[in-house]
């Protein structure tokens, strides 16, 4: 039997009404395998909390979220705050102060959802990119100095430590080790970038060493974008910096026909702390409240939140349903369907119970 402690911080945007979706189905899921329950709770953080009280969270935000064992995020992000003040006061903060510092991103074709390439089909392209979460050109540590002035300077240094590096590039090797393939790509721009770049590639070497049965090969971010497009079936699990692996994901969800499915798990792999996890898409004010919002990068992230906790086997139950749903063509518009959030929700629910409808 298990039992979870969830914190639910829905937010801004469209994040409550896929969360609540989310929620929805993780009970179904619970009473379907019957040993399976959520004990949730919800925080009201966000834009309209920044709105009344000056802070996206309050001072021990962190605190009460340790009490956890996971975190389930909507969105951040308002048309009327700054977006540097919504992410760093909120979401960021969660994942630096609780050191979740490998940020996973599952990419695949779901059946019923058209990629953008032509002849590639689900199965053709079956992707994790594991991205660095902790440091590297997000690490936040740079300034400006001579405001307005013509002599104004902004900076903003990419950090790369062997520890931070070495600890993701494990990481990396261990999700390769254990998918099938067990092939892992190690993104890089150690061409014009030569310094925490080159160091980077040594870390990639050493620690491949301990990983004899993985496959490995090295590549340059620029020439990935092309690989990517031309090539999907050639990859498998993918290593890069913050801001490559920000900017390939997206990519990646493109290709696989909708960053409207992505989801993302922000891991601290030591299990010292909650581990988070959300869908890509982000707030999507132009549609908040019509109740159209696609729930399924949500529920993929449910499910990651079950393999992180232990249950694969309700993981893999639920994506079954999720699969099977968006392949009979109950989907939302964004992915050219007509159902609404309401009704996707209710059609995997249906097929959780065995209502196949
Ligand atoms: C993502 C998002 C965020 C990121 C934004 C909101 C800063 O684009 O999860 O990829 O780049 O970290
Ligand atoms: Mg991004």
């Amino acid at each position: 039997m298990s039992n979870f402690k969830i914190a639910a911080i829905p937010a801004d945007g469209i994040g409550p009404e896929v969360i609540s979706a989310g929620l929805d189905v993780l009970k179904a899921l619970g009473k379907v395998m019957g040993d399976l329950s959520f004990d949730v709770t919800h925080f009201d953080w966000g834009s309209d909390y920044y709105k009344t009280h000056g802070v996206m969270m309050p001072e021990d935000g962190l605190d009460e979220l340790k009490k956890f064992d996971a975190i389930f995020f909507g969105a951040v992000g308002a048309p009327d705050v700054p977006d540097h003040i919504t992410l760093w006061g909120l979401r960021l903060p969660i994942c630096q102060g609780f050191d979740q510092y490998a940020n996973v991103r599952p990419t695949r074709i779901i059946p019923g959802i058209q990629s953008p390439l032509r002849h590639v089909e689900t199965g053709d392209l079956d992707w994790v990119i594991i991205r660095e979460n902790s440091e590297g050109e997000y690490a936040g540590s740079g300034g400006r100095a001579h405001r307005g002035m013509p002599e104004e300077v902004g900076t903003e240094v990419a950090i790369f430590t062997r520890a931070g590096v070495t600890r993701i590039m494990r990481y990396a090797f261990k999700i390769a080790q254990s998918r099938p393939r067990k092939l892992l790509t190690v993104v890089t721009k150690s061409n014009a970038q030569r310094h925490g770049m080159v160091m980077w590639d040594e870390i990639a070497a050493e620690v491949a060493a301990e990983f004899p049965d993985v496959t490995w090969d090295k590549i340059l971010v620029d020439a990935m974008t092309v690989r990517m497009t031309l090539d999907p079936q050639s990859l498998d699990t993918i290593v890069a910096t913050n801001l490559h692996a920000d900017i390939l994901s997206d990519l990646a969800g493109a290709l696989a026909g909708s960053i409207g499915v992505a989801p993302t798990a922000n891991i601290d792999p030591e299990g010292r702390f909650p581990s988070m996890f959300e869908p890509i898409h982000g707030s999507a004010f132009d549609i908040t409240g019509q109740g159209i919002a696609n729930p399924v990068a949500t529920f993929w992230t449910a499910a990651q939140m079950l393999d992180h906790l232990g249950r694969g086997d309700a993981a893999n139950r639920l994506m079954t349903a999720v699969e099977a749903v968006c392949g009979a063509g109950v989907t939302t518009p964004d992915v050219g369907g007509t159902a609404t959030t309401k009704e996707v929700t209710d059609a995997v629910i249906a097929h959780l119970e065995g209502r196949n409808s």
